[in-house]
């Protein structure tokens, strides 16, 4: 929420709300007046390319091409991603990657190639640079993925940064992927896609673009191979996608294309090429594996802005518990503060906040606190006096710290791009750890500063730390929630070192996994938000940012129960399952709708408990391979061009077919499968793939299909681990993996695996050890044997 609807939220608020609307119109006009005295003027522009080709350097895991007018540095990593940069661009620094970056992979050479020009060729890919700067990506076998036309950058006259532009093409049947979280997705269809972490301003469907978490990766699936492409550079910048079209046997395909623009920035890129599964894998290698969340956040939780006092929350709870409703954690917004501001409790309504979580935790309820970055500009205010102390605060290029408009009124804004900021701030978290809080949900961190008018974020022209380097707001701001988040995680796991950090950011930037998740941010109440927020879910895993999930129910409004209940459906098989609604909006409580609604809430929610195993293997896959939870259906198959186009399924790991109800007043639904045999898992019906199929989604659930052959791993009904085993088809084995974890901690659990096959008219599933095979130590149930 911003400027528009905070207007509107104001009137309730009375004369406060005039108040605060007078200091977003002052908010706005100092940004304009920053601006103005900081930022260059567009001045007079001189164009460039790279020009001819002159000579080339060979240098470990590639070299460098001189060109008249520019260089291309190539280099290939030891994990098979390729990286390029212009202008003498080199890897480093960046926010996006783990640590430092990865060797060069000594096999990889600089050699001449035809027409002039020159190639790398690695075991995962070939780079082709032609003498005027153009530059291929081919598989092994010789096809290309994807050309990069020569650059272009529009540098000022008098010096500076300069903007430029790059485009690609792809082959004609390759579907675009990415790019953060995008409403629309998650194929992104032609069009014009903005990298700027924004607030929408109001609960946003699937034609608002850009939203809260944007990032220049592409990932890029075609018939002969998949790539991502990662552009690292954080500052403002376009995408347009125009997806190709074949010409139907008569050779005229129009390849897919993309064009960048970016403000400002290295031209630099990283390229990975293989199956999906390869490509992420390296991607995490690259940019950091996903942050291990603590079981309980596997569960299911509950938020509200507007809980407004401890009995509310206590009666909620009491709600789950007098219905026998699992519940994991609820979620305390911004309401819990003292008149909003951050790292402090309202000592009215929340008088015994300690004791509060306390009596949740024992029963199983974790407490988890929103963390808005903003701090009240005011002498008392503890925050604010601490950060004073440290310079944490972003100042404007006069020197002047920069105010921003903000919950809490007006407000200053720590630059988490220096470490010193980050560890102070990191260090606010143990007085949220001693409130009892588990668990943290970072908001408004695009930033968003509410402005009657322009962009609701800080100046451009702020200057920021950027670790030592320098720079401002244009540079910082897509950055800003992931140094945020790293702040969090590194204090959190300072303070707390025996238990894993649970955070979730509404923003954040490539490589946000290495500290947690996200979530939908404010999706509107309506079916398109619902669809949204799936296509949001598989868009970031796809990016690398596996934990994420919508606010079931939506943001604002109220639901029907019909679409409560197929949301509610739908965010069980969610990383981040969480009801949350707005200060004015209906309730979500699964009681609410009436008797049918709450009966087959509880189904979904039981249904998530049993999983909760599962969900803690993929956890731990995500974190070892960088595969996603939440899967395309094209995952394993990305040749499928009909997966391909196929939004409304997904995987669940290896094993669950989801197929969500996505439109009102269904009672079945088609659903496209993959090869392979397929059982639903409520009617035990096979069926074989590749193909289309009509299955019942009557109210009472969402249809689910288990792959033939798959071992999953479940809670029975005395809270141990169980293993649920589908028959394999006739003459095929199955297995799975499993990894039994203890719930929070770092202990590392060793990875089970299983076969399943048949024996004679019997399924037996047996552990593979390094030393043969035994039974599995967990009571196994094989399903789809007689039911078929
Ligand atoms: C933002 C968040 C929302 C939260 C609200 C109040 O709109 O996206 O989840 O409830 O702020 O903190």
């Amino acid at each position: 929420m911003n400027g528009r609807d905070l207007v509107r939220s104001m009137k309730a608020v009375g004369s406060a709300g005039a108040a605060q609307r007078l200091r977003t119109v002052r908010a706005a006009w100092r940004t304009r007046r920053a601006d103005a005295a900081g930022l260059p003027t567009r001045g007079a522009e001189r164009a460039r390319v790279p020009g001819p080709v002159l000579e080339a350097e060979p240098g470990p895991g590639g070299g460098v091409v001189r060109f008249s007018r520019s260089e291309l540095r190539i280099t290939v990593a030891v994990n098979g991603a390729v990286f390029w940069g212009w202008d003498g661009a080199g890897p480093e620094p960046s926010y996006a990657l783990a640590g430092r970056c990865p060797e060069p992979d000594p096999r990889a050479v600089l050699e001449p190639d035809k027409d002039g020009g020159w190639r790398v060729v690695a075991e995962r890919a070939t780079v082709v640079v032609s003498r005027h700067g153009a530059v291929e990506v081919q598989t092994p076998g010789g096809v290309t993925l994807r050309r990069d036309l020569p650059p272009r950058w529009w540098e000022p006259v008098g010096g500076g940064a300069g903007r430029w532009m790059q485009r690609s093409e792809v082959s004609a049947d390759a579907r675009f992927f990415g790019l953060g979280g995008r409403a629309s997705g998650p194929r992104l269809r032609g069009g014009t896609y903005r990298l700027w972490n924004t607030d929408p301003g109001r609960a946003f469907g699937p034609g608002d673009d850009p939203l809260y978490l944007t990032m220049p990766v592409q990932l890029v699936v075609a018939d002969a191979g998949t790539h991502l492409v990662f552009h690292d550079t954080s500052w403002d910048g376009t995408v347009t996608l125009r997806e190709g079209e074949e010409g139907a046997g008569s050779g005229h395909d129009r390849p897919g294309a993309s064009e960048l623009r970016m403000s400002g920035g290295p031209l630099r890129c990283w390229v990975m090429v293989g199956t999906p599964a390869r490509v992420l894998l390296a991607w995490a290698s690259l940019t950091g594996a996903p942050a291990l969340p603590p079981a309980w956040a596997l569960g299911h939780q509950h938020a509200r802005w507007g809980f407004g006092s401890e009995q509310e929350v206590r009666r909620i709870v009491a709600g789950y518990q007098e219905r026998d409703l699992p519940l994991d954690a609820v979620h305390l917004d911004i309401d819990h503060y003292d008149e909003h501001q951050v790292f402090t409790v309202d000592q009215e309504r929340f008088p015994k906040l300690p004791q509060l979580a306390e009596d949740l935790r024992r029963d199983g309820v974790r407490l988890v606190s929103i963390v808005d970055p903003a701090v009240r500009a005011e002498p008392g205010n503890a925050v604010y006096e601490s950060g004073t102390v440290v310079d944490a605060f972003v100042r404007d290029a006069a020197g002047q710290l920069v105010r921003g408009e903000a919950w809490a009124g007006e407000s200053v804004f720590p630059d988490f791009t220096h470490a010193r900021v980050r560890e102070w701030w990191g260090g606010l978290y143990k007085e949220r750890l001693a409130q009892g809080f588990a668990g943290f949900w970072h908001d408004m961190n695009e930033p968003t500063s509410f402005t009657a008018f322009g962009e609701p974020t800080l100046p451009r022209s702020a200057r920021h730390a950027l670790e030592g380097r320098g720079g401002d707001h244009r540079e910082a701001h897509n950055v800003y929630g992931l140094c945020m988040a790293r702040a969090a995680y590194e204090g959190v796991r300072e303070s707390a070192p025996r238990e894993r950090p649970f955070v979730f950011s509404r923003s954040g930037w490539a490589g946000l996994q290495r500290y947690g998740g996200t979530w939908s941010g404010d999706v509107a109440t309506g079916w398109p938000g619902l669809r949204a927020s799936l296509a949001l879910v598989m868009g970031l895993g796809l990016c690398g940012v596996p934990y994420s999930g919508p606010d079931v129910g939506g943001f604002d409004g109220s639901p029907s129960p019909e679409l409560y209940l197929r949301w509610f459906q739908l965010g069980a098989y969610l990383p981040l399952f969480r009801t949350h609604a707005s200060l004015r909006a209906g309730r979500r409580e699964p009681w609410e709708f009436g008797p049918e609604v709450l009966e087959h809430a509880r189904v979904a929610l039981l249904e998530r408990r049993r999983l909760l195993p599962y969900f803690m293997t993929l956890a731990h896959l995500a974190r070892r391979t960088g595969t996603p939870y939440v899967r395309p259906l094209w995952w394993g198959i990305p040749e499928d061009r009909a997966l391909r186009d196929c939004e409304d399924a997904f995987l669940l790991g290896d094993c669950l077919l989801v197929a969500p109800v996505l439109d009102p007043g269904a009672d079945r639904r088609a659903v496209q499968l993959p090869r392979g045999r397929w059982y639903d898992t409520a009617t035990g019906r096979a069926y074989d793939g590749p193909g289309q199929i009509l299955v019942d989604a009557p109210l009472s659930r969402i249809p689910v299909l288990a792959r033939a052959g798959a071992v999953l791993p479940v809670r029975g009904e005395d809270g141990g681990l169980e293993l649920e085993v589908w028959a394999p088809a006739r003459g095929r084995t199955g297995g799975g993996l499993v990894v039994p974890d203890v719930g929070d901690g770092w202990d590392e659990p060793e990875i089970e695996r299983y076969v399943a096959r048949w024996q004679g008219r019997r399924v037996v599933v047996e552990r593979e050890g390094e030393d043969g095979v035994s039974a599995p130590p967990h009571p196994v149930r094989v399903r789809g044997v007689e039911e078929r």
